[in-house]
């Protein structure tokens, strides 16, 4: 289905007030509007998901009640709402996504009763996820300050997207993160194979549509990490969603 359709139907589900579910506690996303594969549309694997991924965030990169997380390609709120649940309400969240719906439904499920995360529609182009959004040029800053941040997060983001926007990504979250920050960002990689593969074969998964996969050669990838200014602290190889790695990234200097 054409992705404008898919937003008019998120749009309308919230507009019945079917957009949303309550499960051990907690509001999570109605099924139907659930990133990440079929395996999230269960609540208690999409709860115990978004616990992990702020379970992780604790172990890895320092998350506590004092820190300020950025949450690039929020969606509906997975990691927002695991961190809620984990840690409580924490000095700053940002999540930033190019999804009109997906922010809308962060702002009016999240935001409003709980003041210390703020979500931001950035009007991007992703083939995928918003074809109609500007491009992202050389010139493309996330609209938050130098070193505002203590820990940047994308999950399955630059899974989905060419190299020149990951690497004005990964420059910004560079200049957004504190010296001595972290990041952990999950995309598909491989060794012996071209720099860049969109839907590349793949035995047991079909990709669809634009931009489901896209697969970068491993030492390129990480090269343009490093050249962003960060070290690879550990790589969680192929264990993420759909044999992603994940990498856990240590922001250098003083
Ligand atoms: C597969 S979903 C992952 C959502 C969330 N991170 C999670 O793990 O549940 C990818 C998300 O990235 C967002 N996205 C894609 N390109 C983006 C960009 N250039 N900037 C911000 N968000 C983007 C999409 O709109 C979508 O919400």
């Amino acid at each position: 289905m054409d992705i404008r359709l898919i937003e008019i139907a998120k749009r309308m589900s919230s507009w019945l007030g079917l957009d949303a579910v309550r499960h051990d506690g907690r509001v999570l996303p109605a099924p139907h509007l659930r990133l990440c594969g079929q395996e999230f549309r269960d609540h208690a694997f999409f709860l115990r998901s978004a616990r992990a991924e702020a379970d992780r965030l604790v172990t890895h990169c320092g998350l506590s009640a004092d820190s300020a997380l950025l949450d690039v390609g929020c969606g509906f709120g997975r990691l927002a709402i695991g961190v809620l649940d984990r840690v409580g309400t924490i000095r700053d969240y940002r999540g930033v996504d190019v999804s009109a719906a997906a922010v809308a439904w962060c702002r009016r499920h999240l935001a409003a009763t709980h003041p210390a995360f703020h979500f931001t529609r950035l009007d991007v182009r992703n083939q995928r996820y918003n074809p109609g959004g500007e491009e992202i040029t050389r010139g493309f800053r996330l609209p938050f300050d130098d070193r505002s941040f203590d820990i940047a997060y994308a999950y399955s983001v630059f899974s989905h997207m060419e190299l020149g926007d990951v690497e004005r990504y990964l420059a910004e979250l560079g200049r957004v993160l504190r010296p001595g920050g972290w990041a952990f960002v999950t995309l598909f990689v491989a060794d012996e194979v071209p720099d860049i593969s969109i839907n590349p074969a793949s035995g047991a998964l079909a990709w669809q549509g634009p931009l489901h996969c896209v697969r970068y050669r491993r030492a390129l990838i990480e090269s343009r990490m490093r050249d962003a200014g960060f070290t690879i602290a550990q790589v969680a190889d192929g264990v993420e969603t759909d044999g992603q790695s994940g990498y856990y990234l240590h922001r250098a200097g003083t």
